[in-house]
């Protein structure tokens, strides 16, 4: 393992029927830095995602994290071995509360079985409670605490992104893979978001970010991957791709008109 590369994409191909999602992609998530992938809809970003998290097996190509292939197992197995992630749509259980929410995400990293919860033997409530109180932990984080005993439909739409992003932190992940968690928000919603997802990387959580919005993207990442029609087709520091005559031809064009 090259020092200080958590995650490593090493030639990745992901084919469905003829279609090639993803094509031959290469890149590296060094430790501790927020690294964004951006790109046309349909471009093979969250396709990309789900190969990393195990959803599907690549076609072709591995994938370590630090330092063990992970590409080929189960996806509760990468879960466990440190990553985590939220959908490209909000997936938050409405008949729970807040806290519950986020305490559902610890399930990867608890140990009492089903019978012992089920009977309430006191291996298991002590679980429980150690669970409660991370699960609080990760609200104070991202700045729900306030709302844990609340319908998670009583919050912003803005806030309900975040507490997806609370719920992938109760894992305990270090990295953790963010599908346009921007999709929807308002600009004053996005800039609460950027300081949250600063928030998680200064914590020493690694952010791997699918965002179309640019105002986050270039606001935040350290360092940015394009991807044209699976394809990588650029990277380099915000500034430099924000400049870059094929990628604004490709994207970000639109956004300049
Ligand atoms: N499970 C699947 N089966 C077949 N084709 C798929 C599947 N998932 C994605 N695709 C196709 O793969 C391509 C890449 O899709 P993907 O969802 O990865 O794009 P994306 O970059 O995330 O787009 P968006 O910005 O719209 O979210 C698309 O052509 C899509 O239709
Ligand atoms: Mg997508």
């Amino acid at each position: 393992m090259q020092d200080g590369i958590l995650l490593d994409v090493k030639d990745v191909s992901k084919i469905f029927g003829g279609l090639m999602a993803v094509h031959r992609v290469s890149f590296q998530v060094p430790r501790g830095k927020i690294i964004a992938i951006i790109g046309p809809n349909g471009a093979g970003k969250t396709t990309l995602f789900n190969v990393i998290a195990g959803l599907f097996t690549p076609s072709s190509g591995e994938i370590w994290f630090k330092g063990h292939k992970i590409s080929g197992m189960a996806s509760h197995q990468i879960a466990s071995a440190g990553i985590a992630r939220t959908f490209q749509l909000i997936q938050l259980f409405t008949n729970m509360t807040v806290h519950e929410n986020v305490m559902v995400g610890r399930h990867p990293r608890t140990r009492a079985g089903f019978l012992s919860t089920a009977l309430r033997l006191p291996t298991a409530i002590a679980e429980e409670k150690q669970i409660r109180g991370k699960a609080l932990e990760m609200l104070a984080l991202v700045g729900l605490e306030s709302r844990a005993n609340d319908s998670p439909l009583s919050l912003p739409y803005g806030q309900q992104k975040i507490l997806e992003i609370a719920r992938a932190l109760a894992t305990e992940p270090e990295l953790i893979l963010l599908d346009e968690p921007a999709g929807g928000l308002s600009v004053h919603e996005i800039e609460g978001l950027a300081r949250q997802i600063l928030n998680i990387r200064d914590s020493g959580v690694t952010v791997l970010l699918v965002e179309h919005r640019m105002e986050l993207v270039m606001g935040i990442a350290d360092w940015v991957i394009v991807l044209n029609y699976g394809e990588k087709m650029a990277e380099g520091p915000p500034s430099q791709i924000q400049n870059d005559e094929r990628v604004i031809a490709a994207y970000l064009g639109d956004e300049h008109d």
